[in-house]
């Protein structure tokens, strides 16, 4: 029997997730829920969905799904997390997951304790061409990394009601940019250790625009970086004994370049991926039919260590 999604939110990303959806094997969206009828009924239109609520419990009460994608502004996500858990429903949430590691830390026990499988929508981690990137790093292409740097930064929108400069909507560089670095520097290098150094500006409208943060392994540092104010030079580059292995936009990759120290440069492209969310999609089912509760590709205790990195940047504000 196909797997059967629902979504909750009716924004900009829940239409990249239906289409993943729709290009999946054995899977549907049957159903998606808004706080607005209308927005509901247009995205199911749109998106050739069966069934469109104005309310998500209802909707998880009438259609029992397989799991839920969470594809609200940030600020819901723990709260809607905590409706699916109570109906019993898989969570697929779009990140950042949490706002704080106290969150994080509450909400997936409860659904440890309930049985209920949850995971963060961290769908780069997921991605050919970051695997690809990890197992040449770990078949010692570049030898030891002893430095490594992660930036994404866009010039977001600043117009009133968008979500990125909006506090109350959980704006800011941290939850919208920052956790695909951490995330990201995570898969590659292994788990950072607990201390790290955090240098935020701050918008008027008082979140946190641009920031750095300096994390350390046994052998080697790593910098990451975000904004929503400026265009960065968005990468991750893993600096090796042995060469460097650089990869552009490495929350969307598609590909990467590998330099030795002696002038080699190869390229490793995807060309197959059109639609990088297919492998979350996918993940997600995997570990639903398994009777898993988390995804070993999107772990409860790295969405956890990446809230604790979000408490360490929204402290700055009181350092
Ligand atoms: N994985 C990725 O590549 C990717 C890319 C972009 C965004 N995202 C993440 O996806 C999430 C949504 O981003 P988006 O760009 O799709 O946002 P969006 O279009 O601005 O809003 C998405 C939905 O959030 C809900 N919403 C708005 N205000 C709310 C409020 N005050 N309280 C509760 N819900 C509210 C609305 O749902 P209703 O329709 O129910 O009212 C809206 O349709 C964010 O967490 C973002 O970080 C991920």
């Amino acid at each position: 029997m196909a797997f059967r999604w629902v979504i909750l939110g009716a924004g900009s990303i829940a239409g990249k997730f239906a289409d993943a959806v729709r290009r999946a094997e054995d899977c549907e969206v049957v159903a998606v829920a808004s706080r607005s009828l209308s927005r509901a009924e247009a995205f199911a239109r749109a998106q050739g969905i069966p069934a469109a609520y104005d309310d998500y419990a209802r909707m998880l009460q009438e259609v029992r799904p397989d799991a839920a994608y969470i594809a609200t502004t940030t600020n819901a996500h723990a709260e809607l997390t905590r409706l699916c858990i109570g109906s019993g429903v898989a969570v697929l949430c779009e990140k950042a997951m949490f706002m704080s590691s106290a969150e994080a830390q509450e909400v997936l026990s409860l659904a440890r304790a309930r049985g209920v499988f949850c995971m963060e929508a961290m769908w780069s981690r997921l991605l050919p061409a970051v695997r690809e990137m990890k197992r040449q790093l770990d078949a010692d292409v570049i030898g030891e990394v002893k430095y490594a740097e992660f930036a994404i930064g866009w010039q977001a929108p600043t117009q009133p009601g968008n979500r990125f400069f909006d506090p109350a909507l959980g704006g800011g560089a941290a939850y919208d940019l920052m956790v695909y670095g951490y995330e990201l520097a995570d898969f590659f290098l292994g788990q950072p250790q607990e201390h790290m150094e955090a240098a935020v500006r701050w918008s008027d409208s008082g979140v946190d625009e641009t920031e750095t943060v300096t994390l350390h392994w046994p052998q080697c540092m790593g910098t990451l970086s975000a904004s929503i104010t400026v265009n960065l030079d968005e990468r991750a580059v893993l600096f090796g004994t042995k060469g460097v292995l650089r990869m552009s936009k490495p929350h969307m990759a598609e590909g990467f370049t590998c330099t030795l120290n002696d002038g080699t440069i190869t390229r490793w492209q995807d060309s197959a991926t059109q639609n990088g969310f297919i492998y979350e999609v996918d993940e997600v089912m995997r570990c639903v039919r398994a009777g898993m509760l988390e995804s070993p590709a999107v772990p409860h205790d790295l969405t956890i260590r990446c809230a604790k990195m979000f408490d360490r940047i929204m402290a700055v504000r009181e350092d």
